[in-house]
């Protein structure tokens, strides 16, 4: 694999990562390397499942209480010290702003009364390179060249990294809803409970797709561009004639946990929506390949942890001579690891940001 170290500044410390972005309290301990020497993220899905959605007032109250256990761990499980952090990281949006801001300040704050370097991550940028952690050792290098899919409940993106100092560009994005977006509407018609898209792929994986095929949303206007909306709608509409032609809820009977009790046509309707939603991050993998050579690709993101997409992508580099970086499993939903990693990418090229000026933003675009 040709790859091109960016190093620039030799970095000797460990670096903590924060992530509060939305509803997981995170922090985590890298090393130089990139290794990862601890992740803890706590998830305050008790608190906002009652509501069916992240509750933002209650979120950002939850970080504040949470921190102090969650970054206490951290710093145990790596085995260091306050004393021992050389850099620190934290995500400055997007992301809910009072969520953000809970994280950002103490990274900013942690980072000004130790006086070492400090980062403002953008969360994506976190996403994008995490498939380059590994489990158990250092961080592989940054690649000379790369694509990257960043799937999740809030983005559906494609991005291009380029050239040694990393510089990334925005090839494609959603137009409407977000892939994990769609995955927990569908979920959560069906009487699954908030985030559902884990859950749906499981339940798809009993399903036939072709007995509830979808077609593959395309954009004629911008061939690369991604939209959920129109399948999500769909597969709403096709829950709703399964209801009526079964005389009850589609699948709220059986979501306490039977499998066997789920309707055989919610199950394949479940695939049919999962098999579309895939294909479509896969047409656009074509056509983009079609267009300029894809060496490599990285997949990253809660809805990379999807069982038919792993399988798909690594179908599609083999297909397409690609070499496919995906995200461990325990790296794709929001975690402090990844948000570390990326500042480190960005300490060692000596970009770091002003603790006393960096700010928290909802929306903030990533890349040009
Ligand atoms: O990256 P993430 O933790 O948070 C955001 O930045 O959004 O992604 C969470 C999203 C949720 O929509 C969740 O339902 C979805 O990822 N997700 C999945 C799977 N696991 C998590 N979607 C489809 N298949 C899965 N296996
Ligand atoms: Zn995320």
């Amino acid at each position: 694999m040709s790859t091109a170290n960016v190093a620039a500044t030799p970095f000797e410390g460990f670096v903590l990562g924060i992530e509060t972005s939305c509803d997981d309290t995170a922090c985590a301990v890298l090393d130089a390397e990139g290794r990862v020497l601890s992740s803890v993220v706590s998830s305050q899905l008790d608190v906002h499942r009652p509501f069916g959605g992240v509750v933002p007032e209650a979120a950002s109250r939850e970080h504040l209480r949470n921190w102090p256990a969650v970054s206490a761990a951290a710093l145990e499980e790596a085995g260091v010290d306050w004393s021992d952090i050389g850099a620190v990281a934290a995500t400055r949006g997007p992301g809910l702003v009072g969520s953000l801001l809970v994280g950002l300040s103490l990274g900013k704050a942690i980072s000004y009364s130790l006086g070492v370097p400090f980062l403002a991550v953008h969360h994506l940028e976190g996403h994008l390179f995490s498939p380059l952690l590994q489990t158990g050792g250092a961080s592989r290098s940054v690649p000379e060249s790369m694509v990257g899919l960043v799937v999740s409940g809030g983005h559906t993106s494609l991005l291009a990294v380029d050239g040694p100092s990393g510089a990334v560009t925005s090839l494609a994005e959603t137009r409407d809803d977000a892939i994990g977006e769609a995955f927990d509407k569908i979920g959560h018609r069906v009487g699954l409970p908030f985030p559902a898209g884990a859950e749906v792929d499981r339940l798809a994986e009993l399903g036939d797709p072709a007995a509830q095929p979808f077609r593959v949303a395309r954009i004629k206007s911008d061939e690369l561009a991604f939209s959920y909306s129109g399948l999500k709608s769909q597969a709403l509409r096709a829950l709703g004639e399964i209801e009526a032609g079964n005389g009850g809820a589609a699948g709220a009977s059986a979501a306490a946990g039977d499998d066997g009790s789920w309707p055989r046509d919610v199950l394949d309707l479940l695939a049919g929506f999962r098999r579309a939603a895939v294909a479509q991050l896969i047409d656009r993998l074509d056509r983009l390949s079609d267009e300029r050579p894809v060496e490599r690709l990285s997949v990253s993101g809660g809805v990379a942890a999807n069982r038919l997409l792993r399988r798909e992508v690594a179908l599609w580099g083999e297909r397409r001579g690609a070499d496919v970086l995906l995200v461990p499993l325990r790296y794709c939903g929001d975690n402090a690891a990844m948000i570390a990693h990326a500042g480190l990418l960005r300490l060692r090229r000596g970009d770091t940001d002003d603790p006393r000026s960096a700010d928290a933003e909802s929306r903030i675009p990533f890349a040009g």
